[in-house]
């Protein structure tokens, strides 16, 4: 099969054997996988494939065509339209994929949709509601609000009924970013437009000390994403007199029962939201490309400026 595939810091196309399932697996035809900040690490050698993933064929999700089983793999018959998180191995024409990790695709999906959708949604679906509870009527900022995190927190922060306010940096996006059913401000003066009860910060430690400012009583930040920066200095009075609390999470070091456990939620809570009439819910996509033009993509993601993903078609 050919696979993207990380050479001296640059990302090539490349023959591998093909894998094969083993218990409990399916071999996925992946027709399209989705780019991710961490494959922009990955590709510098600084965040390497967790161990039993391929370490030098990138991407941490795809959608596809089931095309073998392994020994005990009954979820899902070949030919079945799946779609996953993967540790890795996601940006090639095939993949072994654990069946409990696989979700069914929603009909009213694409495949540059449906590949593009488990890694964002399942981070903003866990960060909101597994772990800052986000209930209806609440007021929620997301500190970043153009990328694919951001893009999907926005929509399930609507559908939940939740008051949704995101950061923009590039005043082209804001407008765009807004139609998605948020208040799109910029990221200058933020906590002047709080207070609010969650704060999902996908940028990073500079923003902490002014969450907690903007924060209300008994307010939650849930922590996902530190691009501009890991440290921050915090009053430590003012978490106390609000009561608040701060998360951080991760799911690529999760266990297989955790990551199984994110799948099922998004499975019942989210996809049924795709194929309403008309779709509550959907994948903001800024560009494909096809495999052969892998590192281009790479370069269009790091570039930044875009709105919701940048995918692969396989
Ligand atoms: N913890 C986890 O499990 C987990 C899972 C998925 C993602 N992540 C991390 O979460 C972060 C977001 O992921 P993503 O997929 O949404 O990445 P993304 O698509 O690159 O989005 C990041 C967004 O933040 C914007 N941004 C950067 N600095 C900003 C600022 N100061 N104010 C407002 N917006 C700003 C970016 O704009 P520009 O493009 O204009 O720079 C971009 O729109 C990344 O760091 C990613 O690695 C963590």
């Amino acid at each position: 099969m050919r696979a993207a595939t990380i050479r001296d810091k640059e990302i090539v196309i490349e023959e591998h054997a093909d894998p094969a399932p083993q218990a409990g697996e399916a071999l996925v035809r992946v027709h399209a996988a989705g780019l991710n900040g961490a494959d922009m690490m990955q590709r510098r050698g600084l965040y390497p494939a967790p161990p039993g993933s391929p370490q030098d064929i990138p991407g941490m999700e795809l959608a596809g065509e089931v095309a073998a089983l392994g020994p005990g793999a009954e979820r899902f018959a070949v030919g079945a339209r799946v779609m996953a998180i993967v540790g890795g191995g996601a940006q090639a024409e095939l993949a072994t994929v654990h069946e409990r990790l696989l979700m069914p695709v929603p009909d009213a999906l694409d495949w540059p949709a449906a590949g593009a959708l488990p890694e964002v949604f399942v981070t903003a679906h866990d960060a909101l509601f597994s772990q800052a509870e986000l209930r209806s009527g609440e007021r929620l900022l997301i500190q970043g609000g153009a990328g694919g995190v951001g893009t999907a927190a926005i929509q399930l922060g609507r559908a939940v009924g939740a008051r949704v306010t995101a950061t923009v940096h590039r005043d082209e996006l804001s407008e765009r970013v807004s139609a998605l059913g948020c208040e799109a401000i910029s990221p200058e003066g933020f906590a002047e437009r709080g207070p609010f009860d969650v704060i999902l910060e996908l940028v990073g430690a500079p923003n902490m000390a002014e969450n907690l400012n903007a924060l209300d009583t008994g307010g939650r930040i849930v922590v996902i994403g530190v691009s501009a920066g890991v440290k921050s200095e915090l009053n430590l009075l003012a978490l106390m007199g609000k009561r608040a609390r701060i998360h951080g999470s991760t799911l690529r070091a999760r266990s297989l029962e955790e990551k199984a456990l994110t799948a099922r939620r998004l499975e019942h809570e989210v996809l049924p939201l795709f194929g309403a009439s008309p779709p509550a819910l959907r994948v903001p996509i800024a560009e494909t490309f096809p495999l052969e033009r892998a590192a281009a993509a790479y370069e269009r993601f790091a570039a930044g400026g875009k709105l919701g993903k940048i995918v692969l078609t396989i």
